[in-house]
């Protein structure tokens, strides 16, 4: 039987290198990955795996439409996954021009390859942050409006809609993923979780922004990724999946397990490291709380998050110790001056 095609886009940032992974340990795809290598995506991310039948990687831009227009047309995919975005919503407020090129231009070139070589499944990778802040009312399902509050959720909520527009319009086989915070090996070092494993290894202060009591829901990204397949595999046409543990936990919640658990992993001391805890001035726009109800992938594709919280922090941590180097490398650049700007200029 002749091999499906998946194009994944963004395979080489965090989530997207876990899920090409999942989907090359069955043999039944051949995986094409698509990725411009920004600041987040990165090769080693991906490393043991060979290019050849099964795994093909191509450097360039969602958002370059002969680029994508020739992908297309010569590999035929049977399937589109999309992760390529900007992801970072600090980096959305200090500069929110590249997210609409990517997040919203970019889907719509890829919606239209998709539409124009007939794909049988195109599944947009979006988050929970479309709903916008849910502080004053109950967990959402998925028919819920949209109400993003930084520029980086404008720019998924838009290109959520314009997913549904060519469904309804062109009848293309979309699905939507909407997943809450992941955590997990591979993560750059921005993010809330990571960037509190760095710091304390470097023995630098964590800053928490504002009171530290907004909520956010945590999934471990092994769970995440294996929700997007069964998505990508057995949802319906046309349909949004909420991914979530539904297990919410305040920023400090989540600095003093990290502090604890890092202590024991590391042979640190716990009560130092919560001593480096800074309060710094809030995030512009800050969402206090994310919520979500992920029922129906529960009830309709079956899957269950299957790593605790405690868990998975630990195996976390572990990897980020056991893997100093590629943290030391993926900060070594850029990384220095989006530091500067959000900690010491901004919001400092
Ligand atoms: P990431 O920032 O780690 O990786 C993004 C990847 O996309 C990188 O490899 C980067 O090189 C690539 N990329 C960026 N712009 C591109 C472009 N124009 N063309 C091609 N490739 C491009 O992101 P992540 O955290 O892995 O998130 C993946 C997806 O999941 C995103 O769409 C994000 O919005 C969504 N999401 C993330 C989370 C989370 O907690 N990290 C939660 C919900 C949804
Ligand atoms: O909810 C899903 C979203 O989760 C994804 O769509 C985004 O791509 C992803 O980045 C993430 O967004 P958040 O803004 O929730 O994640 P972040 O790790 O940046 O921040 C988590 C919380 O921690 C948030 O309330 C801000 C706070 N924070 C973050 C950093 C980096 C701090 O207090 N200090 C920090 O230094």
């Amino acid at each position: 039987m002749a091999m499906k095609r998946l194009l994944v886009t963004g395979g080489c940032g965090f989530i997207g290198s876990h899920f090409v992974r999942l989907m090359l340990e069955r043999e039944a795809w051949r995986v094409i990955n698509l990725d411009k290598l920004t600041y987040a995506g990165n090769l080693e991310n991906l490393r043991g795996i060979d290019e050849g039948e099964h795994y093909r990687f191509v450097r360039g831009d969602i958002g370059d439409r002969a680029l994508v227009d020739d992908l297309y047309k010569e590999e035929r995919p049977t399937a589109v996954v999309n992760f390529a975005a900007e992801s970072h919503v600090d980096r959305s407020i200090l500069d929110s021009a590249p997210f609409f090129q990517t997040n919203t231009i970019g889907v719509q070139v890829l919606l239209e390859g998709g539409r124009k070589y007939g794909v049988e499944r195109f599944l947009q990778v979006s988050t929970d942050e479309v709903y916008g802040d849910a502080e004053s009312r109950e967990p959402c399902d998925e028919e819920y409006r949209l109400a993003p509050s930084s520029p980086y959720a404008a720019s998924k909520a838009a290109a959520d809609l314009l997913s549904l527009s060519y469904k309804r319009t062109y009848g293309l086989p979309v699905l939507i993923a909407r997943s809450c915070n992941n955590y997990g090996p591979f993560q750059f070092p921005e993010k809330l979780i990571p960037l509190m494993i760095r710091n304390s290894m470097l023995r630098k202060d964590l800053p928490v922004y504002g009171d530290g009591m907004q909520r956010r829901e945590w999934i471990y990204v092994g769970d995440c990724v294996d929700a997007i397949r069964r998505v990508l595999e057995r949802g319906d046409d046309g349909a949004i999946y909420n991914v979530s543990t539904e297990e919410e936990y305040t920023n400090l919640d989540v600095i003093h397990l990290l502090c604890e658990l890092m202590a024991g992993e590391a042979s640190m001391d716990a009560a130092s490291l919560l001593k480096s805890m800074q309060f710094v001035a809030d995030r512009p726009g800050h969402d206090r709380r994310y919520a979500t109800r992920a029922t129906k992938i529960r009830e309709k594709l079956i899957w269950n998050p299957l790593v605790t919280f405690e868990e998975g922090i630990r195996k976390t941590i572990r990897w980020y110790l056991e893997n100093h180097e590629w943290v030391e490398r993926v900060t070594s650049g850029e990384y220095r001056n989006y530091y500067d700007a959000v900690y010491v200029r901004a919001w400092g």
